[in-house]
């Protein structure tokens, strides 16, 4: 894999509507970016089905929907406010500015010394001399690493005076474990359960970078899973092998993850063991997902800062305890990202010098944006348009469909490869008299007729199983 593919990446996500630059008029916002009309359906196509998997289908899981905005007093419970933060240097001679950790790696891209993460609250072991004296950007020398708090302020209300000051969630986390007691008391969970939630998290990155993979405002979705703390090494495990089965939802080979074990001193500060998920990405291998052992530290410590009880009482022995946590997270970015780099396909036989190769996306099919594409033969002929527009309307009851009809088939096909959609339906001058379409497989490229009325049957069971 190069980088060229990343590039590739790119240039389809905005040509074809998946992901622009935020703000592009004007002149953009640094590393910020727009899903469009493409990209919004493949990215709530995952986070649906993530929802589906981990939260609907199972019954020791519930979820919530929480402020952006949390009491800053969280942030000092949670010890973000004092350890989140990144080692920044800054060249005396540009002044620009970089992790100090990121800038370990080598010409070729090579990571010579990137910690193998950099959870909430992981703080490097700085020298007191920096080892990275040379700028980057102009070579020039630089300052020792400071540490950078990475919480995003802001103000509530018409005062910009401290009273008022506030921040967006740097993690999602801890709006689970500050509804712990409500959602124990509403639901009547029993240990062992979880509590998930999705929604935009926001770090004041000192180098974001890599299109989705690194930006200041992200997507997340995770859990917190509360056992007793005897449960902990099986349930780790647990997790550990649900997330391997996630990523094939994603149509992720497992060959390209790597599950790290993260030492001693290098592990956020709650966390008792780390296994970070790493893939292979173009740019080299870096943080996908992650999973923690965060023992009871996060609930303990809002029941000292709150003074409220946020003990777990058994019903039967009457007994209270501080339940433990296991956490799973996914970067929903990041899983668009990677669902994008194992979908894209090229087909050597298309090799043409002016218009490139022709590009397939394989998505997983119940992820592709559209599920089908309905096209009349000819857009000329008003008896095939109104058939294909029946079908198109019908269609569009049950699932996300395409319309075309625009330019020869052949390109067409080309179009719909290219965005993943997986069926195409053709109404040609057999379907008026038999009532039959043709529908074309994306990954084989195998046309069959279908009748009309079993159409909807005939991609559901495709898709759905
Ligand atoms: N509650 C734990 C937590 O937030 P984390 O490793 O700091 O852990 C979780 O972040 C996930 O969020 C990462 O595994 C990654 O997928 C994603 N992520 C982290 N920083 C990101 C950023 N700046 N841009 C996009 N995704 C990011």
């Amino acid at each position: 894999m190069t980088n060229d593919k990343m590039d590739k990446i790119i240039s389809l996500a905005k040509r074809r509507g998946f992901v622009f630059p935020g703000s592009e008029i004007y002149g953009g916002l640094s590393n910020s970016y727009d899903y469009g009309p493409l990209g919004v359906e493949l990215k709530n196509n995952i986070s649906q089905l993530w929802w589906k998997r981990f939260v609907q289908d199972r019954n020791d899981m519930v979820g919530i929907d929480a402020a952006l905005i949390m009491n800053p007093k969280v942030w000092e419970a949670s010890g973000h406010l004092k350890e989140f933060s990144d080692p920044l240097v800054e060249c005396k001679k540009c002044h620009n500015r970089f992790r100090a950790d990121q800038i370990l790696e080598g010409p070729s891209g090579v990571n010579f010394g990137e910690p193998t993460s950099r959870p909430v609250g992981y703080t490097l072991e700085l020298k007191n001399k920096s080892p990275y004296e040379k700028c980057p950007d102009c070579g020039g020398e630089l300052t020792n690493p400071k540490q950078f708090n990475l919480m995003l302020q802001t103000f509530l209300g018409p005062a910009e005076e401290k009273a008022n000051e506030v921040y967006f969630r740097p993690e999602i986390a801890q709006s689970m474990f500050v509804n712990f007691k409500q959602v124990l008391d509403t639901t009547r969970r029993r240990l062992p359960f979880g509590i998930a939630s999705q929604g935009k998290a926001f770090r004041n990155e000192i180098t974001p970078g890599n299109f989705i993979f690194r930006t200041r405002e992200f997507n997340l979705m995770e859990f917190e899973y509360f056992i007793e703390e005897k449960e902990w090494k099986k349930t780790f495990e647990y997790w550990q092998n649900e997330m391997r089965e996630w990523l094939k939802d994603l149509g992720v080979n497992l060959k390209k993850v790597h599950e790290v074990e993260i030492p001693d001193g290098e592990r956020a500060h709650y966390s008792k063991r780390t296994v970070d998920f790493e893939y292979e990405y173009p740019f080299g291998q870096k943080e996908l997902y992650g999973l923690a052992y965060r023992t009871d530290f996060d609930l303990k410590n809002h029941e000292k800062f709150s003074g409220q009880n946020l003990k777990y009482r058994d019903p039967e022995t009457g007994e209270e305890i501080s339940p433990h946590v296991i956490e799973p997270t996914f970067g929903l970015d990041r899983s668009v990202l990677v669902t994008l780099l194992e979908a894209y396909h090229e087909d050597p036989s298309s090799a043409k010098a002016s218009d490139g190769k022709r590009v397939i996306l394989k998505l997983p099919l119940r992820l592709a944006p559209y599920k089908a594409a309905v096209f009349p033969l000819l857009a000329n002929k008003p008896e095939l348009v109104e058939k294909a527009k029946e079908i198109y309307d019908d269609l569009r009851k049950h699932f996300t469909v395409a319309w075309d009809d625009r330019g020869n088939i052949g390109k067409r096909y080309y179009s719909q490869d290219e965005i993943g959609t997986p069926f195409c339906i053709t109404v040609d001058f057999d379907t008026l008299e038999k009532g039959d379409v043709t529908v074309r497989d994306r990954d084989t490229a195998k046309q069959e007729r279908i009748q009309i009325k079993e159409l909807r049957e005939y991609i559901h069971g495709k898709i759905f199983g």
